[in-house]
């Protein structure tokens, strides 16, 4: 069993260089579906996650070479064949579900395991599943499957009753060979959706408008090679940025991007933090951070519910009462109770957290229950008095390339063990 040692009160130093979006990555390899035969996706990070939906699409019948030296993802649809994936690798992980859209769209049907639900919600597709029945599809649902069918997709207008990362992406992948115009109205916004239109365009899709509340995507008749370079991990660099804020250090984060990170940048600043804000880094100095401030997380552009938890041990330290209010998912607090052991002051009310600063953290066992909330953990182990000691860390091997690694080159006394 892997765990993450951190020994607190160091100062952090230098710089850090962050890795390719996860959550752009993920929807990308699955639209790679759509291509008829070859695609590189460059500087992709080497993550769990990524691994795992490699292996969806190789179970499929494509060849998938990962280049662990560059970087790089191949993908060859070339011998994509239809077949019930192989249910247990597609409920490894929910965003196997993004297989949908593209499978649909070059097969005609498809069938998945419904996705399960997870530590931070129940999950659910019926916002995917509207989608499919607008452009045609026939869906049935049953013993834990979900079967689409449909002789031809035809475009067709589409509300999200919630701006739906997720489903917006699985809609979009589903509408390129659809026959006419697709209209996705209050679609989500998120950079993720605009880095997987651009993927799509660059085979020869044409899509209009992401990144705005309405996306139109014209069907077109085949999608061609291209070699594609995701945008840089927004949440990733947040998590660096705070990590300067709580250990009050000055770090440079290289791939922190202005316009990706506002609402991220708004409430650091808020905190007392400064920043030398450069087109492709943003030095960052911590040095002054301890002012409380109020974050209620809401779907892009508003503050990203993926930077929640991280955000949450920042406030823990420090003078003055902070509210958070998590509006995104109905179960995204278990972090609470892991800082809570080290000392934090947070009471919890529904999907409202309110934070009495303390003046010291304390280090502990404690354990990751989620992906962002494991990072939240090693953030208030950098600062803790003593030692820290983080389980389950494979949930933060999801999301994070190298997080020791990257914090030890900061100069942070941390390291994994397997015990
Ligand atoms: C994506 O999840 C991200 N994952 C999440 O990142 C992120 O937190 C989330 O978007 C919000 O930004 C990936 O991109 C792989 P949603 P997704 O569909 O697509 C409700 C991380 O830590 N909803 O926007 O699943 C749902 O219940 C992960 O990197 C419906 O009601 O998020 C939730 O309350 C965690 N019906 C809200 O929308 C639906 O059909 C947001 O879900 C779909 C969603």
């Amino acid at each position: 069993m892997e765990k993450i040692i951190v020994n607190g009160g160091q100062k952090l130093n230098g710089e850090v260089e962050i890795s390719s979006a996860k959550n752009s990555v993920l929807p990308i390899i699955a639209a790679s579906i759509l291509c008829k035969d070859k695609c590189v996706i460059e500087n992709a990070p080497m993550l769990e996650d990524v691994y795992v939906i490699c292996d969806v699409l190789r179970d499929l019948g494509c060849k998938v070479d990962i280049d662990k030296v560059q970087n790089n993802i191949m993908v060859d649809t070339t011998n994509i064949t239809l077949k019930d994936p192989n249910m247990e690798l597609v409920r490894k992980m929910r965003a196997s579900f993004l297989i949908m859209g593209p499978m649909v769209a070059r097969f005609g049907r498809f069938k998945l395991s419904l996705p399960g639900g997870c530590n931070i919600g129940s999950r659910p597709i019926d916002l995917h599943l509207k989608g499919l029945k607008a452009l045609g599809a026939e869906v049935d649902t049953g013993h834990g499957f979900v079967e689409v069918d449909v002789k031809k997709l035809v475009g067709n207008k589409i509300y999200l009753d919630f701006p739906s990362v997720g489903a917006t992406e699985n809609i979009m992948m589903a509408a390129v060979f659809a026959q006419g115009e697709t209209i996705i109205q209050n679609a989500a916004e998120e950079p993720e959706i605009c880095d997987l239109a651009m993927f799509l365009n660059s085979m020869g899709a044409k899509i209009q408008g992401a990144g705005s509340g309405t996306i139109k995507i014209f069907g077109v008749k085949e999608l061609n090679y291209t070699s594609y370079k995701p945008i840089y991990d927004r949440i990733e660099a947040g998590t660096y940025m705070a990590a300067a804020a709580i250990t009050r250090s000055k770090i440079k984060v290289i791939g922190a991007i202005e316009e990706h990170l506002r609402p991220v940048i708004s409430k650091l600043q808020e905190c007392g933090v400064t920043m030398d804000i450069q087109s492709d880094s943003i030095l960052i100095d911590g040095s002054n951070a301890f002012k409380a401030v109020d974050i209620k997380t809401m779907p892009y552009p508003g503050f990203p519910t993926d930077m929640q938890a991280q955000m949450m041990s920042l406030l823990s330290l420090g003078s003055g009462t902070s509210i958070v209010t998590e509006t995104v998912f109905e179960n995204r607090f278990m972090h609470v109770s892991e800082l809570c052991r080290m000392g934090a002051n947070i009471k919890i009310d529904g999907r409202v957290a309110v934070i009495d600063g303390v003046n010291k953290l304390t280090g502990c066992e404690v354990k990751a229950s989620d992906l962002r909330a494991g990072a939240a953990l090693i953030l208030a182990g950098l600062a803790a008095e003593g030692m820290t000691c983080i389980g389950d860390i494979y949930h933060i091997d999801r999301g994070y390339v190298d997080i020791e690694k990257k914090l030890k080159r900061l100069g942070a006394d941390i390291k994994r063990i397997n015990e």
